[in-house]
C-alpha cells in the first residue's frame, strides 16, 4: 500500500509518500517546507499568515514529491485533521479531501498527536513493544499516555497551562532569543550552568501525572526582573534543567505504576538533547528491562511522514472518512 502524507496543523507544509510492501515500509518522499523565518518576526506563528504560506506552498510540494496528476500508484490519502491552528488544519484538509475525492481514493483522518507517537516507527529498525508508555512533549502539547496497541490510547496525564514547548519559546523570547526558543535554549545552556538558579519544578509532588510550565515560566520572568545583571546562559540552562527534570520524573513514576514494555518520547521537544539523554540514563539505570525510543532527529519536528505513517496503520483497519464531511478540529483527542 501506498500512501500520500499531509501536513499544515502548524508552520511546516509537509508532503510525504510511505510504501509498504510485505509488512516493510519505505519512506518514499518526505518533502518539508518550514515557515519558522516568517513567524519569527512575530515571536510566535499567527495562524492566518500559516494558512497562506501553506496555501502558497502545498500545490508545489505535490509536483516536487512528483505525486501524478490523477493520484497513480497511491492508494489511500492521509490527512493531519487536528489537533491544531484552525485556519492552517483546513488548507491541508481541504487538499486531503479534494485529492480522495477527485482520484476517488480512500481518506484517513490522522490525529497529529498519533502522527508524533509513529514518528519512532519511522526508524525501520525500531519497533516498541507494548504496553508503551509515550511522553509527547511539543509546542502545543505535553501528555504522558499508556499505548496499549496499535490505536489504543489512555491518557495518564496531561499539562494544565503551558505545554513544555510553549515555556521553552517564551522563556527564549523573554531572553531575547528568536523563535523557535526551544533550539535557542538548548544551545545557550550549553554553555550555562544548571544549577546556578533554583527553578521550581511544579507538580513534582503531586500524586498525578498532569504537568504545569507557567508557574515555572513566571519564576523565570520574576528572576529576570529582579537580576537585571542575569547571565543568560545560565537562566537558559537552570530552566531547561528544571522543564526536564519535572518531564523525566513524572514519566519515571508512571513507568512504576504501569510497567511498560517500553517508553517513547516524542514531539519537538524530544529533539532536546539534555531531555533525550536524562531519560534514556535514567530508565536504564531504574528499569534495565524498558526500551527507551526516540525519533531520529529528523523527524522530531512535524512532518507528513509520520503522518503518512499513522494513516497507513489506520488504513489497514479500513478507518477512513468521508471526503466530503471531514472537518478540521483543532481540538482534537487522542484519548
Ligand atoms: O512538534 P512540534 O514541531 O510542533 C507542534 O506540534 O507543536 O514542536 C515544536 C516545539 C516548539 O515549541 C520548539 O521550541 C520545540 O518544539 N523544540 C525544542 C527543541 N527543538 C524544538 N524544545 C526544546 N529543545 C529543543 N532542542
Ligand atoms: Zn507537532
Amino acid at each position: 500500500m501506498r500512501i500520500l502524507g499531509i501536513e499544515t496543523s502548524c508552520d511546516e507544509t509537509s508532503i510525504a509518500l510511505i510504501n509498504e510492501q510485505d509488512g516493510r515500509f519505505v519512506v518514499e518522499k518526505n518533502l518539508l517546507s518550514s515557515q519558522a523565518k516568517i513567524h519569527a518576526q512575530y515571536g510566535g506563528v499567527v495562524p492566518e499568515v500559516a494558512a497562506r504560506e501553506h496555501a502558497v506552498h502545498a500545490f508545489p510540494m505535490l509536483k516536487e514529491a512528483g505525486i501524478p496528476r490523477d493520484g497513480k500508484g497511491i492508494d489511500a490519502v492521509a490527512v493531519t485533521a487536528g489537533p491544531g491552528l484552525v485556519p492552517a488544519l483546513r488548507i491541508g484538509v481541504e487538499l486531503g479531501k479534494t485529492l480522495a475525492w477527485a482520484w476517488n481514493k480512500p481518506l484517513v483522518a490522522v490525529n497529529h498527536l498519533e502522527g508524533h507517537v509513529y514518528s519512532v516507527w519511522l526508524d525501520k529498525d525500531k519497533v516498541p513493544a507494548f504496553p508503551s508508555l509515550c511522553l509527547l512533549v511539543s509546542g502545543g502539547h505535553t501528555e504522558l499516555i499508556l499505548m496499549k496497541g496499535h490505536g489504543q490510547y489512555e491518557l495518564l496525564g496531561m499539562t494544565r497551562d503551558d505545554a513544555a514547548g510553549e515555556a521553552f519559546d517564551k522563556v527564549a523570547k523573554m531572553l531575547g532569543l528568536s523563535y523557535p526558543g526551544g533550539p535557542e535554549i538548548s544551545k545557550h545552556a550549553l554553555e550555562g550552568d544548571p544549577e546556578a538558579i533554583a527553578f521550581p519544578r511544579p507538580m513534582l509532588e503531586s500524586k498525578d501525572y498532569d504537568f504545569s510550565f507557567a508557574g515555572l515560566k513566571t519564576a523565570v520572568r520574576v528572576y529576570l526582573s529582579e537580576h537585571p545583571e542575569h547571565i543568560v546562559a545560565d537562566v537558559a540552562a537552570s530552566f531547561q534543567a528544571a522543564a526536564v527534570d519535572t518531564l523525566v520524573t513524572k514519566t519515571l513514576r508512571a513507568a512504576v505504576e504501569h510497567n511498560p514494555s517500553s517508553v517513547i518520547l516524542s514531539g519537538g521537544v524530544s529533539a532536546n538533547k539534555q531531555l533525550r539523554e536524562t531519560l534514556m540514563q535514567e530508565l536504564q539505570e531504574e528499569f534495565p528491562h524498558i526500551t527507551f525510543y526516540a525519533p531520529e532527529l529528523k523527524y522530531t519536528g512535524d512532518n507528513a511522514a509520520m503522518i503518512a505513517l499513522a494513516g497507513l496503520m489506520r488504513a489497514k483497519k479500513n478507518e477512513f472518512v468521508d471526503p466530503l464531511t471531514l472537518v478540521a478540529d483543532p481540538n482534537l483527542r487522542l484519548a
